[in-house]
């Protein structure tokens, strides 16, 4: 097949990690002979000091042409103070192209596992992947602001809760069939609303998949305990960027984990879930892992070329379970060897 990828590298260790996930889908396209041409434009701290916006009218227009968007990170200290603001840009293609929900899978690795705060046995097969929902909730809310007293409203309508709970058993049918609803009912009346909304989709249209419900508080202490016992999660905004963050610190490294923001169409936003880390930027040292699984993202979501993506997440275990560390994994102290750099990673990867 041929596809037209958009290539957004971004700030800091973004180009580093981005050229490493284009060189990876390169070889993909080789071995399975498929064409994908990439469009190389700027978003973030890069692109406002080039165009004078964090992402231009042009490079949307090309993010909506495009079959898919591979991102790598925006932001730095350089324009952290500045009245227009990097992730401006990320904000407004996540909102222009409606991608309301955000996939990030936490899987294990053996070797990688004494990179983790927590305890190897507990973390051995660990296999999630949390669906969160992007685009409302408190983050998108009327707000209001006095002297004295401030407001943030949370908002969810059906069709917003139905659109992602679907995406989310939609996942789960392709692995093991589970779904936990994370929300806080016994409080708040959108969680209510959620859960009866959540409750009704499975019921109706997804008989074959298991739902169940957690309080979001309780949520937080299980994916601690008991980590391997979860498939896919499903839940609102802020409640997933919580918990997302957390689950990452499962793995290990940040650098290890791959997102994917998706909307109605076959479009969808790929980076890694870490930032554009200025402390090793320009050093070639940074992990590409996270971008380069971002990229089996891509092949699997928007191409539906999910043997390809399998191949891509297998080299990836291989070449770490074969010892192929970078810098953020060798640190702890399990590698026997140097460390290897970005391209090298990718080279193993290959
Ligand atoms: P960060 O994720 O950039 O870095 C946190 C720590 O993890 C740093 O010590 C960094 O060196 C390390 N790290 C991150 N990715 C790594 C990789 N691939 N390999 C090895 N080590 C890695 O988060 P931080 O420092 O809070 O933010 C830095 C900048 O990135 C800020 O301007 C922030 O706004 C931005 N950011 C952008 C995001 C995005 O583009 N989606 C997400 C998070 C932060
Ligand atoms: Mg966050």
């Amino acid at each position: 097949m041929h596809a037209d990828i958009v290539v957004l590298p971004g700030d800091g260790i973004g180009p580093e990690v981005t050229a490493a996930a284009v060189a990876v889908l390169q070889a993909a396209g080789r071995r399975y002979g498929h064409t994908f041409r990439f469009e190389t434009r700027l978003i973030g701290g890069a692109a406002i000091d080039a165009e004078g916006a964090p992402l231009s009218d042009a490079t949307l227009d090309a993010c909506r042409k495009a079959d898919a968007i591979l991102l790598g990170a925006v932001g730095g200290p350089k324009w952290s103070d500045g009245e227009i603001r990097p992730e401006q840009g990320l904000l407004k293609l996540r909102k222009a192209l409606g991608l309301y929900a955000n996939l990030r899978p936490v899987r294990t690795h053996p070797v990688a596992l004494t990179a983790s705060p927590i305890k190897s046995h507990l973390l051995t097969g660990v296999d999630m992947i949390v669906v969160r929902e992007l685009t409302g909730g408190v983050y998108f809310g009327r707000r209001t602001r006095t002297d004295i007293a401030a407001s943030d409203l949370c908002e969810y309508t059906v069709a917003e809760i139905e659109r992602v709970v679907r995406r989310a058993c939609t996942l789960a049918r392709g692995r093991r069939k589970f779904v936990v609803s994370v929300d806080k009912a016994n409080v708040l009346e959108t969680s209510r609303l959620w859960r009866q909304v959540a409750t009704r989709v499975a019921r109706d249209e997804f008989p074959d998949v298991r739902l169940e419900h957690q309080l979001v508080d309780s949520m937080a202490m299980h994916l601690i305990a008991k980590p391997r016992e979860y498939d896919v999660i499903v839940t609102e905004n802020m409640f997933g960027d919580i918990l997302t963050d957390e689950a990452s610190m499962l793995a290990g490294s940040m650098g290890l984990l791959p997102s994917a923001s998706l909307g109605e169409g076959r479009g969808g936003v790929y980076e890694p879930i870490h930032g554009s880390a200025p402390d090793i930027a320009g050093r070639g040292i940074a992990n590409p892992c996270g971008a380069i699984l971002s990229a089996a993202m891509l092949l699997r979501h928007s191409l539906g070329l999910d043997a390809e993506a399998r191949c891509i997440e297998k080299a990836v275990a291989d070449a770490i379970d074969g010892g192929a560390l970078t810098a953020d994994l060798a640190l702890t102290g399990i590698a026997a060897r140097p460390p290897l750099g970005t391209d090298a990673m990718a080279a193993a990867v290959i």
